[in-house]
């Protein structure tokens, strides 16, 4: 007779929760389209590469896939995305827009408002939005936007969407240790990464529609709810230089308003945002 004893359901039910094969998440989904073709990797040098491989094979809008481990994960502006094997999310879904430039809706700013609602349940206070693409917690990085199209001069032909999602990771590189948050270190609990994806991709197809139809306003309020920074004095690195100011609001095509010393009104379309004291006077509903 066998001394081994089966572990609780619940054990088993957290194990399962935790593992991002097609067979633990095809049954969490509740998307109508996003991750309907889905593709779980072991490792690979960044999920955009892969997506955007598969894209130029014609890959149908939606697919996704999403790594235990990347390499090469890249962020914004050259930077790498560092995450611990098999604790977070790292994945990348693909959209067939077919906009035509210049007239590219701020897909990143749609993604961190579905991100911040998906992920709303596990964290104290509600997440904040800084522009273009990160989600804060207590001023911590919990998730990062990385946006990548294929374009010509007649139509956008995909975007690669790649989204990092710290979520179990609890000691991080120096680098980061000051900066960065998780959902575990956030909640105090360890959480199963396939009901964080299915939720992330169930709350991202509604922002996502609204990008593709180009009827983004309500999605943007939301965002300026969420908005890190709003009324508050900021030091905005761009490709052009510095431009320093209060950030006075976000246009439809998600260019940021500041309002610079000589009250000139300044519309910044690519940047890194550095948040500085708030000031006097400042919207009441202007967040830290
Ligand atoms: C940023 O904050 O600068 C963007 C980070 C985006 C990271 C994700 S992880 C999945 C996808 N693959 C990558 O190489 N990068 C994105």
């Amino acid at each position: 007779m066998s001394s081994a004893v089966a572990p609780p359901a619940a054990a088993v039910e957290d194990v399962l929760d935790d593992v991002l094969d097609t067979e633990a998440v095809g049954p969490r989904l509740a998307t109508q389209w996003l991750g309907r073709r889905y593709h779980h990797r072991t490792e690979v040098t960044s999920t955009n590469d892969v997506l955007t491989h598969l894209a130029q094979q014609g890959a149908p809008a939606g697919t996704v896939v999403v790594a235990e481990a990347q390499s090469q994960g890249r962020g914004r502006r050259g930077r790498s995305w560092q995450a611990a094997p098999g604790q977070n999310l790292t994945f990348s879904l693909l959209l067939r827009p077919g906009w035509r430039p210049p007239r590219l809706p701020p897909l990143s700013l749609a993604v961190g408002v579905g991100l911040a609602q998906a992920l709303a349940p596990w964290l104290p206070c509600a997440p904040q939005l800084k522009w273009p693409n990160d989600l804060l917690v207590g001023g911590r990085k919990l998730a990062g936007v990385l946006v990548e199209l294929a374009a010509d001069a007649q139509e956008v032909r995909h975007a690669v969407v790649g989204i990092g999602i710290n979520v179990n990771q609890l000691d991080f590189p120096d680098e980061l240790s000051a900066t960065a948050t998780s959902l575990r270190r956030e909640h105090g609990a360890p959480i199963g990464r396939a009901t964080v994806l299915a939720a992330a991709l169930a709350a991202l197809e509604a922002p996502l529609e609204a990008a593709l139809r180009d009827q983004l306003g309500p999605v943007l309020q939301q965002w300026t709810a969420l908005a890190a920074g709003l009324g508050q004095s900021v030091v905005v690195t761009t490709p052009q230089g510095a431009v320093a100011g209060v950030v006075s609001g976000i246009d439809a095509d998600g260019a940021l308003r500041v309002r610079d010393a000589e009250g000139r009104e300044r519309r910044l379309l690519a940047g890194d945002v550095l948040l500085g004291p708030r000031q006097a006077g400042a919207r009441a509903e202007g967040r830290d």
